[in-house]
């Protein structure tokens, strides 16, 4: 990939000389959707599909942005003296963010790039493209500049600028997933402290399979802040009778005591998904701990119910998706995965079965939406870094 990294850096800016070329991961999460601004616990990993860059630092403070996935968007130009969000530079607007960030934060970058992008997974396809862009580059300035920041803390200035520069109140799962991944590893994180910890995933005789639903989406234009500030009303009527931070601290026993005091019927659906979620992503983890692969899948199935019905944050895509893997043999467990609104489903699906799955899943789909699924057989896979 260094190789044909390197030819569409030479294809944009005519020579190769100095030139690095990195890596950053998708991820995709296991379970626990919607609980990361809820001061909950996530379980996403990351995967051996990303996004790469070939990059070499200017001797000016230019900088010049090209995507291969976005050739229609040509060369995007700006300066480190120009860091505003301009709709124009559409994607581009996710790297300026982040050094934005970085020299609002006194990481200090004093000279400009060209930089050309290649992503292997599918745009808006809810595997966190742009943090997956985001991340990258946070990673790309440590490494050119030789700043002295963990990734920690990257993620958490790329989430900051995802926030702040791109108006998406997104929370921590995506960045950090990408930035702590670990081959073959999910990350049990839990977001009210960053304390995590890694989990093997061994599926045996199963794999990880993604559907894109191929409904385009963006956070942007969806209704993710919406369901944010849901959550924080539900929050705030509950702490007039809950001495809690974040609705992660109820139990669901604590929720259903106290959950007559939110007053609302959407508010309590929004919230009921926050804490039940929660404590399934904590079940989840310990059932697979326990080698309990099939309580684990029946645990993925309910964070869809939830998501659906609760969090209306499904829609007839991954609806659609979800109901006829679920009726497929060799399914352990099936749910959509990231924001919701389109993007993709996550599914565990047994090795024997994989093929009558895609084949099946794939004409309920087409039958029912009128266009085509595209599936992703994925491996978890490694965070950020440099291709030598
Ligand atoms: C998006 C956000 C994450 C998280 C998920 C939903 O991917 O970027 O922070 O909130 O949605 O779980």
């Amino acid at each position: 990939m260094r190789d044909t990294m390197l030819s569409y850096f030479n294809e944009v800016f005519g020579d190769t000389e100095g030139v690095k070329v990195y890596f950053a991961p998708g991820r995709v999460n296991l379970i626990g959707e919607h609980t990361d601004y809820n001061g909950g616990h996530v379980f996403p990993c990351a995967l051996t599909i990303g996004t790469y860059a070939a990059v070499r630092k200017r001797n000016d403070r230019k900088l010049c942005f090209y995507s291969m996935n976005f050739k229609n968007l040509g060369l995007i130009e700006t300066s480190l003296d120009n860091l505003v969000f301009d709709k124009k530079d559409d994607w581009a607007n996710y790297p300026k963010g982040v050094l934005w960030t970085f020299e609002k934060h006194s990481y200090q970058v004093d000279k400009g790039m060209d930089i050309v992008y290649f992503g292997n997974i599918p745009n808006g396809s809810g595997l966190s493209s742009s943090a997956n862009i985001e991340v990258l580059t946070g990673y790309i300035l440590k490494d050119l500049f030789g700043l002295s920041i963990d990734l920690t803390k990257i993620a958490l200035l790329c989430q900051y600028s995802e926030n702040n520069f791109n108006g998406v109140n997104c929370g921590i799962m995506d960045q950090f997933a990408i930035a702590m991944g670990k081959k073959d590893h999910a990350i049990f994180l839990d977001t009210s402290n960053l304390k995590y910890e890694y989990a093997p995933i061994e599926l045996g005789d199963a794999k990880l399979v993604i559907i894109s639903s191929n409904k385009k989406r963006g956070l942007g234009d969806s209704k993710y802040n919406e369901r944010r500030s849901q959550c924080e009303q539900a929050l705030a009527r509950l702490q007039k009778v809950a001495d809690i931070k974040t609705l992660g601290d109820l139990t669901i026993e604590q929720f259903e005591q106290y959950k007559d005091a939110i007053n609302d019927e959407t508010l309590v659906k929004r919230a009921r998904h926050a804490v039940y979620e929660n404590q399934r992503t904590v079940q989840a983890v310990e059932a697979l701990k326990a080698q309990k692969i099939d309580e684990f899948g029946k645990l993925m199935n309910d964070s869809h119910v939830s998501l659906r019905d609760d969090y209306e944050v499904t829609g007839i895509e991954l609806d659609t998706l979800a109901e006829s893997a679920w009726k497929q043999e060799g399914v352990i467990g099936a749910r959509m995965t990231g924001a919701g609104f389109g993007g993709c489903t996550v599914n565990i699906v047994k090795n024997d079965y994989i093929d009558s799955f895609i084949e099946n899943v794939g004409r309920d789909y087409e039958e029912g939406i009128g266009y085509k699924a595209d599936f992703y057989v994925v491996e978890i896979g490694d965070g950020p870094k440099e291709l030598l």
